[in-house]
């Protein structure tokens, strides 16, 4: 995720990118840049940081004034967050210049083509293909240029695209990633989202996927990628600038739960061959070594050490290695028995947890190969790792984790059919039934969003409710823990997380009439077995919930059933958390919590 900003018409140009690029910080922020021309000249201006960086390095170059400009915050996704890296990027002639976000998933096939015929690059970036594309292309109007080279682009991508030769025109082109235009007068302003121009204009134009947008100051024309002409339909922004912020959501936690179809997407995009392979090129090791692995430790924290959890079901299941899992803070402490033939998985959003970060460095001091899973390119986790999985969530401001860690567990699936497919130890044809089940993931996520307002609805009855229980067995296991450590953190309620069948051990005598039970019922070679343990918590006057598949009968033991698209065992882990994030943030929110900020949390723990 990142953001763009551009803008043509009279006012300073600069003073327009720079405040657009601040109100899309919340899109990404580990590099910043601008692009801006007048009369056949170019100034690109670009720095690793925040805007503030930008802000400071543009005051000390005191750009050229400019008719038109385009900007972009960064959020890494190909390369690290260094300044060549940072948008936006030009050809080798300088001519033409790019912004862009999302992911070019056949980068690297055009990368080399480009680079046969004689193209140099500069950056490790998907991006700046775009840009060597286009100055192929200078004997054809922009509009038409940037058609073509979506025709070529595959993957979900935004762009805003400039030329020195036609300094008073901006072409937008979108699929999958957004992009809208606000329409001024004698001005017109180009954005991935509607804060970036909301001080300037109410005024906007939508553009569906498949199009390309050609901005002048008076002019706006759309055509599909086909090149038909399109009749560009105006709407009125109603928000005022904060409630764009979160586009539209009450708060940046249920934006990022929305979120998360279009993040999944992110996770597997250029992820999965055509005929149903892993394609993890981008993990630096060496498949021999993977084949010499005999033990596998995934360490992490909160809700990464759920991930984990998945993990261990995934990858014990499909390599038949032995995993161990550990909250990082735990690991260090027991004396763990590792060397060379071991693979440490760390696991971190943030990739800056002090104790995952302690967890792996001692792996990696008794010999054992480190592969890290983080949402932050180049975080300390990926630096110190031999190789590195991106979740690719894009930023995540709510404190509480919820599209990092359905994203995590994709990245986590990804790589334990990976691992399957470079030591056999799985037929080929399972592996591919499964990455065709994980392609429909973000579809499924969508549905199981649907249940949001049933869920609110449910839990308006809970006001005086004091006690949760979530359980559930093997796969269902970390989803029902996840749901209870979101409760806890953003609601405050006391919620247990716990296997079902541990429950007759001990725990069951709190069950009582008043408290709350959710099962969560999707893994299928455990189903009976947590319904009769469901059956047990209803016997004692539990009010029962079971997160579901659709169709699977389960009505007779539940008070209510919430539903979720079925799908093979694991893969559903993924779908299945959806309403326990949703019922988390109805029960706080019913409270009048502030869930962005839950009291006495920090985004990021860097302390023991
Ligand atoms: C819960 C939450 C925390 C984090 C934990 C680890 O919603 O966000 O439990 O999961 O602090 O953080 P990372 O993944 O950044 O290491």
């Amino acid at each position: 995720m990142c953001g763009i900003v551009g803008y043509v018409g009279p006012r300073p140009v600069i003073d327009v990118l720079l405040p657009g690029l601040t109100h899309l910080e919340y899109r990404g922020y580990d590099s910043a840049g601008v692009a801006l021309i007048r009369d056949g000249s170019m100034d690109v201006i670009k720095t690793a940081g925040r805007i503030a960086d930008l802000v400071a390095l543009v005051g000390r170059e005191a750009p050229r004034p400019a008719i038109s400009g385009i900007g972009h915050t960064r959020w890494a996704t190909h390369g690290a967050p260094n300044t060549v890296n940072a948008h936006p990027h030009t050809d080798d002639g300088g001519d033409v210049v790019v912004v862009h976000n999302g992911i070019i998933e056949n980068w690297a096939i055009l990368k080399r083509k480009l680079t046969e015929a004689g193209h140099e690059f500069t950056s490790d970036t998907d991006t700046e293909v775009v840009a060597h594309m286009l100055a192929d292309l200078s004997d054809l109007p922009l509009i038409e240029a940037v058609r073509q080279v979506m025709n070529q682009s595959e993957g979900a991508l935004a762009l805003a695209v400039m030329r020195r030769s036609e300094p008073n025109v901006i072409v937008g082109a979108r699929r999958g990633s957004p992009l809208v235009v606000g329409r001024g007068d004698g001005e017109n302003f180009l954005a991935s989202d509607i804060p970036a121009f909301l001080e300037h204009t109410r005024e906007m134009v939508i553009i569906e996927d498949d199009r390309v947008v050609e901005v002048r100051p008076g002019s706006i024309r759309l055509i599909d990628l086909e090149g038909n002409e399109l009749e560009p339909e105006h709407r009125k922004v109603e928000w005022d600038l904060e409630a764009a912020e979160r586009g539209g959501y009450p708060t940046f936690m249920l934006k990022e739960i929305h979120e998360q179809p279009h993040a999944i997407g992110d996770t597997l995009a250029g992820r999965v061959s055509e005929t149903g392979r892993v394609v993890l090129d981008e993990l630096d090791i060496d498949p021999d070594l993977l084949r010499r692995i005999d033990k596998v430790f995934v360490v992490a924290c909160g809700t990464s050490y759920h991930a984990a959890m998945m993990a261990k079901y995934a990858i014990e299941r499909w390599t038949r290695l032995p995993v161990e899992i550990d909250i990082a803070s735990e690991f260090r402490y027991r004396d763990p028995v590792l060397d060379e033939r071991s693979l440490v998985i760390g696991i971190s959003q943030s990739g800056e947890t002090i104790d995952t970060l302690a967890a792996v460095r001692y792996g990696k001091a008794q010999g054992a190969n480190l592969i890290g899973v983080s949402n932050v390119v180049d975080s300390a986790l990926a630096r110190e790792s031999d190789a590195v999985l991106y979740t690719r969530a894009g930023p995540e401001i709510g404190v509480a984790a919820t599209k990092t860690f359905t994203t995590q567990l994709v990245a986590l699936q990804l790589l334990g059919l990976y691992l399957a497919q470079v030591r056999g130890s799985m037929d080929p044809g399972r592996i591919e039934v499964l990455v065709r089940e994980m392609l429909r993931l973000p579809e499924q996520v969508e549905l199981a969003l649907g249940a949001s307002g049933e869920i609110e609805r449910l839990t308006r009855k809970w006001k005086s409710v004091r006690d949760y229980f979530f359980l559930g067995r093997s796969g269902d296991f970390p989803v029902a823990m996840e749901g209870a450590l979101k409760l806890k953190e953003i609601a405050y309620v006391r919620a247990e997380g716990y296997a079902a069948g541990e429950m007759k051990h001990g725990p069951i005598a709190l069950i009582e009439k008043g408290v709350v039970v959710v099962g969560v019922v999707t893994d299928s070679h455990v189903r009976a077995k947590t319904l009769s343990n469901m059956e047990e918590m209803r016997a004692r006057g539990a009010t029962i919930v079971l997160v579901a598949e659709e169709g699977d009968d389960v009505g007779a033991v539940a008070d209510h059933v919430v539903r979720v698209p079925a799908g093979p065992d694991l893969l559903c882990t993924v779908t299945a958390v959806v309403p326990l994030q949703l019922l988390a943030y109805h029960v706080a929110t019913a409270r009048g919590l502030d869930v962005d900020k839950p009291r006495n949390l920090a985004k990021t723990v860097t302390v023991e």
